[in-house]
């Protein structure tokens, strides 16, 4: 844990600490070799599972994304109301026993990162501020990325008699910032039609050669004169050029002087879109706006024929934030501990065939009971679903990873 400076305390918070070094109660059935070649689905307890996998697994993670139980307090088919007695109590009390369930395990999910790794966690209103302070204690202030605000409906509804609750948040912390490399991902259609021209390196668009801006102290080698086709002196008309004298003479082909319409000699640059060979990519926004629940449960429909468990995410959302992360084709390891109907590794295996990666997704759920004879417990479903989005991309032609699965045998 990083020197902390502000610390969350509430009764039960010294045994919740203790939860997560207290050897594991059970063992895994059939035992795990960790060569992380393998998509690896586990039913059970989280804190146990993580407490086993973590010898092996220790700062190997690429990713982890949860989606924890809220603490709505509402009736699902996962226990999302906590209460250290069990019985009804207030709401100090509904809080306390939430953060002895959440603290163990967020002090096991920092152990699984890597130096470039990342946590992501779903939230909403109920813990958002308690999980903020939580994480900033565990990886330290300085590693808080984003408070990603995800609007997760537009229609309105019922909730509340003076805001109708429209978002929640995804948390996103690094294990060490500086080692961290930017997030990015594709640009979006519109952004690629802004590159109307094409020549032999592609497609591009035309951008001004003077940086725009005005800041004060520019760099002296990116401020000089440039002689126009008839002879005349072309001054820089904002604080600096884009590129030094040198870069400007080296890439004369990709520079374009014209008289603008005013009759001024004006100095362009072609920005292509794809550079070195790799297409030009964006920053992702702290507002995320292109899925809602109903993408989430229209999802399970067209899987199961029905809606098995309340709320569940929409790939794409998980989709992006793994993409954003973990570059294009990379083999990083994702995981997720709460992985409820599997929509994690349906967003692995999904972006893996987009983007020609084969990272492998390490899913752990507990053996919760459903009513359906079918799929009678929740990690049935998260076994389910990554099955059948395997099978349909082997159908697609996408080859995934092997699926590989276990079990822990409480002691
Ligand atoms: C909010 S749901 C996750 C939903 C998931 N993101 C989806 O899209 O389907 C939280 C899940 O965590 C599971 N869970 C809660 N406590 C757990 C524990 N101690 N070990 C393993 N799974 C647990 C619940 O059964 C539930 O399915």
């Amino acid at each position: 844990m990083s020197s902390a400076r502000t610390c969350l305390s509430w009764p039960g918070r010294s045994m919740a600490e203790k939860a997560a070094s207290v050897p594991p109660q059970g063992f895994l059935e059939p035992p795990l070799s960790f060569d992380l070649k393998t998509h690896l689905l586990i039913e059970g307890d989280n804190l146990d599972v993580l407490k086993i996998l973590l010898p092996g697994l220790a700062e190997q993670i690429r990713v982890i994304y949860i989606d924890p139980p809220y603490n709505t307090g509402n009736r699902m088919l996962y226990h999302d109301r906590y209460s250290s007695t069990g019985a009804k109590t207030g709401v100090c009390d509904r809080h306390d026993s939430w953060l002895s369930m959440i603290f163990p395990r967020l002090l096991l999910a920092h152990k699984f990162l890597r130096r470039d790794g990342v946590l992501f966690v779903s939230i909403d209103d109920n813990e958002v501020h308690h999980l903020r302070s939580l994480l900033d204690e565990i990886f330290g202030e300085e590693n808080f990325i984003s408070m990603i605000t995800w609007r997760k409906k537009v229609v309105r509804g019922r909730g509340n008699r003076h805001i109708l609750p429209q978002t929640e948040y995804v948390l996103a912390y690094a294990r060490e910032i500086a080692t961290l490399p930017p997030f990015s991902e594709p640009l979006t259609p519109s952004m690629k039609r802004a590159y109307p021209h094409s020549d032999h390196n592609g497609p591009y668009k035309i951008i001004p050669f003077a940086k725009s801006g005005t800041r004060q102290s520019p760099r002296p080698n990116l401020l000089y004169p440039i002689t126009a086709p008839d002879g005349s002196i072309i001054e820089c008309p904002t604080h600096q050029w884009r590129w030094s004298r040198k870069t400007f003479d080296r890439r004369q082909d990709e520079i374009l002087i014209q008289k603008n319409r005013n009759g001024r000699w004006t100095i362009y640059t072609k920005q292509y879109l794809r550079e070195e060979g790799k297409e030009r990519r964006k920053t992702p926004e702290s507002y995320y706006d292109r899925v809602t629940t109903t993408d989430g449960t229209r999802e399970m429909k067209e899987l199961f024929g029905e809606v098995l468990i309340d709320f569940p995410k929409p790939s794409r959302l998980i989709r992006d934030l793994i993409g954003w992360a973990s570059p294009p084709g990379s083999s990083d390891p994702v995981m997720d501990f709460f992985a409820g109907s599997g929509t994690t590794g349906q967003a692995l295996l999904d972006l893996n065939a987009e983007d020609g990666g084969n990272r492998p997704a390490l899913l752990v759920q507990s053996g919760d009971p459903t009513p359906f004879p079918n799929l009678p417990t929740i990690w049935s479903i998260c076994r389910e679903r990554v099955r059948r989005t395997r099978d349909r991309l082997t159908q697609e032609g996408h080859a995934s990873l092997p699926i590989k699965e276990f079990r822990l045998i409480p002691s």
